[in-house]
């Protein structure tokens, strides 16, 4: 069994949140604390932190933080409900975000409903977040080791943003299931997308690969097509942001594309997510809301220009993938075949929520 380094995101010190500013990476690893409510909201909008499960480990700290600064202004509880809103409003089609808030709220209404003290309460929403980022942390351990069997003992794998380490609590989902599978000794070389116009495949995905000296190629986004026609890839793994009750999955723009290709040429499409990252009171995929963020990311690389300032650009963040283009949803709690409606809801009957 080969040794993996460990890679953690976040750190939380005496009721403080610090992060790795990936907006710096893969130039510079560089530690923010995020100290107030306002701040932790920014760093999800601006994608200084940004993931799927990270988006909701950092919104629950966020809330801790939040009512924490109401305790030390004095201010009355009430407002944590604006504390919630202000996070909800960061990035829309993740429900991870949505999912750990809810939590918090419950949480929080509990301990009110019980009579706690302003600093108890304060000191318990830092650990039901704490609580939240440990249990993601199992989860993605065990998506990694239901996942990795599905690799063969010498596999090329192709990838989609990132979703690794830097998207979760440590370790990763898709990215995971890939770590578990080299830590099992498994011969595999990973295709790493770009993933523009954010370039998480290329900044980030192919940093972590880096570190754990995890054999890979950096690809543009357009060369999975001739990869795959040309018989050099026999899996696609990837992650996701949101998946409803049928089995559609929103998840980085350019995996839909990813899927139809796959698909054409018979190779297995995998997603993995722990099961927080199901939203099963939406229907299908066109239900869910999708992200669209500002056109400059797309006309700039960095500082440079590299389109016309006249041009108008198109930058749709997440795209949806029907559930029949997929071959497995890899989860926490077991596999999902035969992705449907019917097979969701029995692997919810009887693996739990
Ligand atoms: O815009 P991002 O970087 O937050 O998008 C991330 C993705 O789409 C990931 O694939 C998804 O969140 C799963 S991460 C384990």
């Amino acid at each position: 069994m080969r040794r993996i380094k460990d890679l953690r995101p976040i750190k939380v010190k005496d009721l403080k949140l610090y992060v790795i500013n990936q907006l710096e990476l893969p130039v510079k690893t560089k530690w923010v604390e995020l100290s107030n409510c306002q701040e932790v909201a920014d760093a999800i909008k601006n994608m200084v932190i940004r993931g799927a499960p990270l988006i909701g480990i950092v919104g629950a700290y966020g809330f801790a933080i939040g009512v924490k600064e109401l305790v030390e202004k004095g201010e009355d509880l009430k407002k944590a409900e604006e504390i919630k809103n202000i996070l909800e409003r960061t990035r829309p089609t993740a429900v991870n975000l949505f999912w750990a808030l809810d939590r918090m709220w419950n949480r929080f209404n509990r301990l009110l409903e019980n009579g706690e003290s302003r600093e108890q309460i304060v000191h318990q929403l830092f650990k039901e977040a704490e609580k939240i980022e440990l249990e993601d942390y199992h989860a993605n351990r065990s998506i990694g080791g239901y996942g990795q069997v599905l690799l063969p003992e010498k596999a090329n794998v192709l990838t989609h943003c990132n979703t690794g380490a830097l998207a979760t609590s440590g370790w990763g989902t898709a990215l995971g299931v890939i770590r578990s599978a080299y830590e099992e000794g498994k011969n595999i070389t990973v295709y790493v997308d770009e993933t523009r116009p954010y370039l998480q495949g290329a900044r980030l995905t192919a940093w972590e690969l880096v570190y754990e000296g995890i054999p890979h190629y950096l690809i543009t986004d357009s060369s999975a097509g001739f990869l795959m026609k040309r018989g050099m890839i026999d899996a696609v793994i990837v992650g996701a942001d949101r998946i409803t009750r049928n089995g559609d999955v929103a998840n980085k723009i350019g995996t839909y594309a990813l899927s139809v290709l796959a698909k054409e040429h018979n190779i297995p499409f995998y997603v993995a997510a722990p099961t927080s990252t199901f939203d099963l009171k939406t229907e299908k995929g066109e239900d869910i809301v999708i992200e669209e963020r500002s056109e400059e990311e797309v006309k700039r690389c960095g500082e440079c220009d590299i389109a016309p300032q006249k041009s108008r650009a198109i930058n749709y963040s997440f795209d949806i993938t029907p559930s029949s283009n997929i071959t497995a949803i890899i989860t926490e709690k077991g596999i999902i075949s035969h992705v449907n409606e019917e097979h969701i809801k029995q692997f919810f009957k009887y693996r739990g929520e």
